[in-house]
């Protein structure tokens, strides 16, 4: 795998120009890809880090931090996403552990939660993130809550 530059920002930060590369790599997946009507640009956004990998100046992957109090009592990961392009070569768990590094770096002694599509149980729970719910329905897709803890 070709590591990515990381790029992370917060929202009122970020170019037009970014904004819109971040907002259709994100329509692409999760609602043309996944055929999932659902509010992507969401009132998470101006309370996050958004973070983007760049391999050979494309967008490979992307992903965002919100703030604790926010979507969850603890800081979260979501919009967890590879390019179709630059899936399937060790991408989505190096973007991952970059995530998880800046999201324990701003919030130490944090655990951190996910709400996590319920197929992907084990590509992060070998990131560390334990089940801490039931499965229930989001936007018509299982998902589970997981949290990661650092101790
Ligand atoms: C999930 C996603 C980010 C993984 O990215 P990736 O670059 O393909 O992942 P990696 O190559 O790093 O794979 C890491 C591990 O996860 C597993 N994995 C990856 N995608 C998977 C999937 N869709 N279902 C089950 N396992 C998967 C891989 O097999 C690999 O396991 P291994 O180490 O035992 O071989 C990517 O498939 C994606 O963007 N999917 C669409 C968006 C999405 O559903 N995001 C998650 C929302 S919760």
């Amino acid at each position: 795998m070709t590591t990515p530059t990381y790029h992370w920002a917060r929202l009122h930060d970020l170019t037009g120009p970014h904004v819109h590369e971040i907002l259709q790599a994100r329509e692409s997946v999760f609602i043309v890809e996944q055929n999932c009507p659902y509010q992507d640009a969401d009132d998470c956004d101006p309370h996050a880090w958004h973070m983007t990998g760049r391999i050979n100046g494309k967008l490979a992957c992307y992903v965002r931090v919100v703030d604790p109090g926010k979507k969850y009592p603890y800081p979260s990961i979501g919009r967890v996403l590879t390019t179709t392009e630059f899936r399937g070569s060790g991408l989505g768990r190096a973007m991952m552990q970059e995530a998880i590094r800046h999201a324990h770096q701003l919030y130490p002694g944090q655990p951190i939660q996910i709400g996590a599509q319920a197929h992907l149980y084990a590509f992060y729970n070998a990131l560390g993130f334990e089940q801490i719910s039931d499965e229930y329905l989001e936007d018509g897709i299982p998902h589970i809550l997981m949290l990661k803890q650092f101790n």
